[in-house]
């Protein structure tokens, strides 16, 4: 009766295994095994072809010994090479001269079963045209984990090599184009600086010698109104004289040219405390350091730079600066104890004076750390390998 009947599908599935004995079960289901094994092992090996024929990367696969076993499309189109003209033959026809030294290198890897991975290199092309490659080689083994074969897949990084290399060429002349522009910045500043004091602080000082002389020329019943309009108008040359030395140590502080990078620091401290009330500790050394005229100059505009940003952005009411001289370098730290500098400040890349800091360090080889503290504060500190430039005075 219809009511009785067991639905199809459940009698086409447990058919013949489940009621029967378990040694049936066996006797029927071992070919269904080995049927789907089959299957698997055809489709794991369509899946491998249609990798190796449709990848955009060259595959190759090659014996211990770099003898080429299988080459697909992409490696025909990166190499120029047919299948035909390169199976069987080594692999060592595709690396220049200069790179010979690699196969056996890279063979002996693979025979100890290690995989290289990212190796950059250089290969040649059919057309002798050279090309950057990024080799991963893997050892092919054995069921015993013995390596037999190897397979390697390269990538052509030759447009990729070429744009690090103009982007790196690019940066370098950009370098070196603001470090000559830091350099005429700063020959103009010093000339400008010598001009104004010498030649406007003689002028402004000949002008008071003859001032005073003024009242002598005139008849006796003038003079004593003259003498008092001369001693005012003298006041007034020395403000100018005073506002003109001021603007020319501004402009080059004679510091730097004729003392010590010590001497230097000492008196730049001393005039930003004197200029911002703001208290200012400073450690130095215990004997004088004498550093050559680039790095000391950088030195210097470093800790003005990073002065004038304490005065300007830290809400600061005190400042330690140190400077240490260790075997290596040259240490200078400028700390404050402000609102501290955020990530966001410190990594914007439109902020100049930092990566200003950060240039005249490089320059020399060194390098600046803007240090936020969580008690609040700011640290700038330059470290300047000493090997080149620094001559610390002996005690
Ligand atoms: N000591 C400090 N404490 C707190 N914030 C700081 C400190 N130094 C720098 N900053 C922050 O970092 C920013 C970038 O500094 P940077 O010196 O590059 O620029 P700037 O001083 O604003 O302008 P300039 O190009 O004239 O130097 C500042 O605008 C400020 O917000
Ligand atoms: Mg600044």
């Amino acid at each position: 009766m219809a009511k009785r009947r067991r639905p199809i599908k459940s009698q086409h599935v447990e058919a013949p295994g489940k009621r029967n004995r378990s040694s049936e079960v066996k006797r029927v289901g071992a070919p269904r095994q080995a049927v789907a094994a089959r299957e698997r092992d055809a489709l794991d090996r369509a899946l491998y072809q249609a990798v190796f024929e449709w990848s955009d990367d060259p595959i190759i696969t090659k014996t211990l010994d770099g003898v080429i076993l299988s080459w697909n499309p992409a490696a025909e189109r990166l190499y120029g090479y047919r299948k035909d003209e390169v199976l069987g033959r080594s692999v060592s026809m595709l690396t220049p001269r200069d790179h010979a030294e690699e196969i056996p290198q890279l063979l002996d890897r693979l025979k100890r079963g290690e995989r290289v991975e990212h190796f950059l290199t250089t290969r040649l092309r059919k057309d002798g045209r050279l090309v950057r490659v990024s080799l991963t080689v893997s050892p092919i083994k054995d069921a015993r984990g013995r390596s037999i074969a190897a397979a390697a897949i390269a990538r052509d990084v030759t447009a990729q090599q070429l744009a690090a290399e103009t982007l790196a060429r690019s940066q370098a002349q950009f370098r070196d184009f603001a470090t000559r522009l830091r350099a005429a910045h700063e020959a103009d500043r010093a000339f400008v600086a010598r001009e104004i004091h010498d030649e406007l602080g003689q002028t402004l000082t000949a002008l008071k010698m003859d001032l005073h002389a003024l009242p002598e020329w005139v008849p006796a019943e003038h003079r004593e109104v003259l003498v008092s309009k001369v001693r005012d108008t003298a006041l007034l040359i020395d403000g100018m004289v005073d506002r003109v030395r001021a603007l020319a140590a501004d402009l080059r502080p004679a510091v730097m040219d004729n003392q010590s990078l010590s001497a230097a620091i000492e008196w730049s401290v001393q005039r930003f405390a004197r200029r911002s009330g703001i208290r200012c500790a400073l450690e130095l050394p215990p004997t004088d350091v004498h550093v050559d005229a680039g790095p000391s100059t950088d030195l210097f505009r470093i800790l003005q730079e990073a002065l004038t940003n304490v005065a300007r952005h830290a809400r600061a009411t005190e400042v330690n600066v140190r400077l240490q001289v260790t075997p290596d370098e040259l240490v200078l730290d400028v700390r404050d104890n402000g609102r501290g500098i955020t990530d966001g400040e410190r990594d914007d890349l439109h902020a100049f004076g930092l990566l200003g800091m950060r240039e005249r360090a490089l320059l020399w080889g060194g390098d600046v750390e803007f240090l936020a503290f969580p008690q609040g504060g700011t640290s700038v500190k330059v470290g300047i390998p000493r090997s080149r430039d620094a001559r610390p005075a002996l005690p």
